[in-house]
């Protein structure tokens, strides 16, 4: 028998450090959720209040200028961003950027699904690629925060002011963590699940005047199936940005919403959310700068991400990540904090602003427990 280290003596109060769905805001409960919309109609007054207050909250918490609108899709993330996909691509030629996991699957879905032969920049996991290369005539994909390597866009400085293409923003470890410059953005994504704390299930997207355009005036070469249709008779739906959902939603994963978003606006809205991220962040670098032992994956600091923060552990393999996260999870110490399935072995800790700031502070002395007692086994 190896000995193993002793255990730390504190705990994070909250061991929910995973990077989708990600820990529920404090104090939630599901005790602590309205049920009043639960077992109506959607499309009851009721059920269509409860819709709209959530959009208005989601539009004020994150500062969304009246130039876009917002509403809730089926089929979480990917839902949003596939509708749009689907909907407005093969206007004009495509490029997809992809450096990690996700954005390398809207990669599959234009080349293999769409057949639109798009010009594909890539980089590694870790890395950015040349953002300076985009050519914005064309119709642009990105994921602004890429969850599995833990590298985002820095800011929006790249995309051009007089672009003809549209900006694709895949935003949903993004959305609520950094201040979005709307201005750049045509169509943006994300679900509920990430810095919400919320549940999967529906997606929000977010069109741009000139998306809507797009809409309006391009019809794609293939068929829609209903639930991505937001052009009825040659213009927009404009009800499913009021409330009125294609199909029928989960309400009780509406409500659940709202509650994350009263918790948001209590926190001080997105300015409150960043801040929270930004602690959480500057926690972990801290634990990471004190091992040597610890790397950040994301090289370079002013693209590294504040939410889906992926470390390097040294000499690790797949198994020794196992073993950690197996570890870390049998002590109730950390969930879920093993890196993503196509990610180079290592470890992925949410820093979203659902998380408390002393758990990540916890958290660093069980890392050195779990990785010493992982090697010993
Ligand atoms: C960047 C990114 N895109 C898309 C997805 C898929 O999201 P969903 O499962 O909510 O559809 C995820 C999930 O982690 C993600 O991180």
């Amino acid at each position: 028998m190896t000995d193993t280290p002793p255990r730390p003596g504190t705990k994070p109060a909250r061991p929910h450090f995973s990077s989708g769905p990600c820990a529920k805001p404090p104090g939630w409960s599901p005790e602590r959720l309205a049920t009043g919309s639960l077992g109506r109609s959607h499309r009851s007054k009721l059920g269509k209040a409860r819709l709209q207050y959530c959009i208005d909250l989601m539009r004020e918490m994150l500062a969304l200028p009246d130039t876009h609108r917002i509403g809730i899709v089926p089929g979480s993330d990917t839902g949003a961003f596939e509708m749009a996909m689907w909907t407005m691509l093969g206007a004009r030629p495509v490029t997809t950027l992809a450096w990690e996991s996700f954005g390398e699957g809207w990669v599959t879905d234009a080349v293999k699904q769409l057949k639109l032969d798009p010009n594909v920049i890539r980089a590694d996991y870790g890395q950015l690629p040349d953002l300076g290369q985009v050519d914005w005539s064309n119709d642009v994909l990105f994921t602004w925060n890429g969850t599995t390597s833990g590298v985002r866009v820095p800011d929006g400085d790249w995309i051009a002011d007089d672009r003809e293409g549209l900006s694709f923003a895949d935003a949903t470890s993004a959305m609520f963590a950094y201040d979005l410059p709307w201005d750049k953005i045509d169509v943006a994504t994300f679900s509920w699940q990430k810095v919400l704390g919320g549940e999967g299930g529906h997606g929000v997207l977010i069109l741009g005047p000139r998306a809507v355009e797009r809409l309006e005036t391009y019809t794609p070469a293939w068929p829609l199936p209903k639930v991505f249709r937001l052009v009825s008779k040659g213009a927009l739906a404009e009800g499913v940005f009021k409330g009125e959902t294609i199909n029928t939603p989960s309400m009780l994963a509406v409500e659940d919403a709202i509650f994350a978003l009263e918790w948001a606006k209590s926190e001080g809205g997105l300015a409150g959310l960043i801040r929270r991220s930004n602690a959480n962040a500057a926690a972990l670098d801290a634990i990471v700068a004190a091992r040597p032992w610890l790397g950040h994956l994301a090289s370079d600091a002013a693209s590294r991400s504040t939410t889906s923060v992926c470390l390097t552990v040294e000499g690790a393999d797949e198994a020794l990540i196992k073993k950690m996260a197996s570890l870390l999870e049998a002590e109730d110490a950390a969930y879920d904090v093993a890196s993503y399935r196509d990610a180079p072995p290592g470890l992925r800790i949410w820093c979203g602003a659902t998380v408390n700031t002393a758990d990540i502070e916890a958290l660093g002395p069980w890392l050195d427990w779990a990785y010493a007692s992982a090697k010993a086994a």
